[in-house]
């Protein structure tokens, strides 16, 4: 085992001049031979500091202008707003802390600006890269973020989303998977499985392959909200799932390891995956806004990320104020762009071998969601794999369904016409039919369950629920599929303040939310305990707010950590007789 140490690494110096005039309050500053950039504060009694880099997507900050007390820092990528006297995001508010540098004095009454960086995980038990035989390692794309690894006499497989919507019945696949997946996934030694959203966790695709293969060895990271949180629920029979530590190998064999790292966004759920054969890494940082808290392999031999953008109800299912047409228009095309220069950067930075933007192959389509699938544009792959040949010698690979990359071969000759074998003309690339009627009756079924027959629900619903204390007012109403009102539906405030239902709101100052839902899907997501991402992420909503903030605290709450068991509705009927 070889122990790498922590290190310590000077970021920037001052001199004692240019600590004479720090000035109280927020100071800027360049190391110029880096080109980073660095944030210091300065109070009566403290110092702090930390880099100038956004924990969303590594926008840059600059003076916030509406802070009249000169303490925050605004991203000038989507406006998150840093408080640097606290180090704590106040946009989106009580969201996340920025981590700090440490500083130091040096002999001089110099400042230094040091950075305790741990040793990389992966650098652990090095093993240095044997030479690959052709077809010995070989990679074919299924669908989406799911694709078959051959990893010498092993089978492992990412994230197997091949049948069935995700996100209740708002994603359906894009791509026509190859139409043995099922043999292939049969056949898999090993299983990662990076997240609990349902275009990577496909319960309806995992039921198929359990009715098959029940312990099938499936592996996921040990995030603070289990991947597998709803496994019991879903009744489908896996019987062999590991939940492994972050940052460290997980040997399969002697040629054969993989390491999961977490999200630094979005730690309590997401993670991603280095694959190593022989010394060869794969790394693929699937749908992590900042994979491993932005520290990542180098030069690895292939890497695979999300690019296409889309994934979220925002700010397509949004409406008043300021989202017109022309405004989201805008905004989506600024996005995307902003997505794939960043993509773009990342892999600039990284210098894989080998790119694959993968895990954006989704389409709105079910009829209903007409308006957001010809609204919600993603990035298209080609596109970003142009853009980073342009700043970088990175081969890229822009997989259909059934395509396979040779990555010995590949990596001998980029040029070798052999290295990816596309699937024969004539193969299906894109679905033009999906089973929507049984799913959305799955869904549907939920709407005349008796727990709805009595509006005492609400109460015991929002109480499971658990989030209170928080100056915020929704009024929730059930709609049909066209998101207009409901006759018949249920129509409600819930205060979150005092958790009380209120038949009008209430007089003191409040922020409010409308959100118009869909009946089958809200009754289907209650009756179950289900996360609301099948709700905004699905699409599944119609929201308006006043004013126009994003109430972190209320939705990470409810896309993340409501309880891990469903309401008691068994009891809850008792009690009503
Ligand atoms: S808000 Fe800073 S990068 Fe997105």
């Amino acid at each position: 085992m070889d122990n790498k140490e922590q290190a310590a690494e000077i970021l920037l110096s001052l001199t004692p001049l240019e600590v004479g005039g720090l000035k109280e309050g927020i100071n800027f500053f360049r190391n110029k031979s880096s080109g980073k950039n660095y944030i210091l504060y300065k109070d009566k009694n403290h110092l702090r500091a930390c880099k100038n880099m956004c924990k969303h997507q590594g926008g840059l900050f600059i003076k916030d202008i509406e802070d009249l007390v000169g303490r925050s820092v605004r991203c000038t990528k989507h406006n998150w707003k840093l408080d640097v006297s606290t180090m704590k995001y106040i946009n989106p508010p009580g969201s996340f802390c920025q981590d700090e540098l440490v500083i130091e004095m040096d002999e001089n009454n110099g400042l230094l600006l040091i950075e305790l960086n741990p040793p990389n995980p992966w650098d652990a038990d090095p093993h240095p890269p044997e030479d690959l035989a052709f077809g010995e390692v070989q990679i074919t794309y299924l669908t989406h973020a799911c694709m078959d690894l051959k990893l010498g006499d092993k089978k492992m497989i990412f994230d197997p989303w091949l049948t069935g919507p995700a996100f209740a019945r708002g994603w359906w696949l894009l791509h026509e998977p190859p139409s043995d997946w099922l043999e292939r996934l049969c056949q898999a030694d090993l299983i990662y499985i990076s997240h609990m959203h349902s275009d990577h966790l496909s319960y309806p695709t995992l039921k198929k392959l359990a009715d098959r293969r029940p312990n099938i060895p499936i592996y996921v990271g040990n995030t603070e909200r289990p991947v597998f949180w709803n496994l019991k629920q879903s009744g489908v029979p896996l019987t062999n799932i590991h939940v492994v530590p972050f940052g460290t190998w997980q040997k399969v064999d002697q040629n054969l390891r993989f390491m999961i790292l977490m999200d630094g966004v979005h730690p309590e759920m997401d993670t991603c995956i280095i694959v190593e054969y022989k010394g060869h890494k794969i790394l693929n940082t699937v749908d992590c806004t900042r994979p491993n808290g932005g520290r990542l392999p180098e030069k690895v031999d292939l890497m695979m990320s999300d690019f296409a953008g889309g994934a979220s109800g925002f700010p397509m299912t949004f409406s008043g104020g300021k989202f017109t047409e022309e405004w989201k228009a805008q905004f989506i095309k600024t996005e995307r762009k902003k997505l794939l220069n960043y993509k773009a950067q990342l892999v600039k930075d990284l210098q894989p071998r080998i790119y694959c933007p993968f895990a954006g192959y989704f389409v709105e389509s079910h009829p209903s969601d007409k308006y957001i699938k010809e609204t919600n544009t993603k990035n298209d792959p080609n596109e970003l794999n142009n853009l980073i040949k342009k700043i970088s010698n990175v081969s890229t690979w822009t997989p259909q369904p059934g395509a396979v990359l040779d990555l010995g071969r590949m990596l001998k000759d980029p040029t070798d016409s052999k290295s990816i074998i596309n699937p024969p003309s004539g193969t299906k690339i894109y679905k033009d039919s999906w089973d929507f009627e049984s799913y959305l009756k799955t869904l549907n079924d939920a709407i005349e369950d008796e727990i709805f027959l009595r509006s005492s629900w609400i109460k015991e619903y929002f109480t499971w629920a658990g989030f209170k204390n928080y100056n915020l007012v929704i009024r929730m109403i059930e709609t049909d599929e066209d998101f207009n009102t409901l006759p018949t539906g249920y129509n409600y405030l819930v205060d979150f303040l005092d958790l009380s239902f209120p038949a009008e709101r209430p007089s003191r100052d409040h922020p409010y939310e409308e959100i118009r839902s869909r009946v089958g899907v809200i009754r289907h997501v209650v009756k179950h305990g289900l996360l609301w991402d099948d709700l905004y992420i699905g699409f599944q909503t119609r929201l308006q707010r006043d004013p126009d903030i994003y109430h972190h605290l209320f939705w990470n709450h409810f896309q993340i950590k409501l309880p891990l068991t469903p309401p008691n509705w068994k009891s809850f009927l008792m009690q009503q007789v």
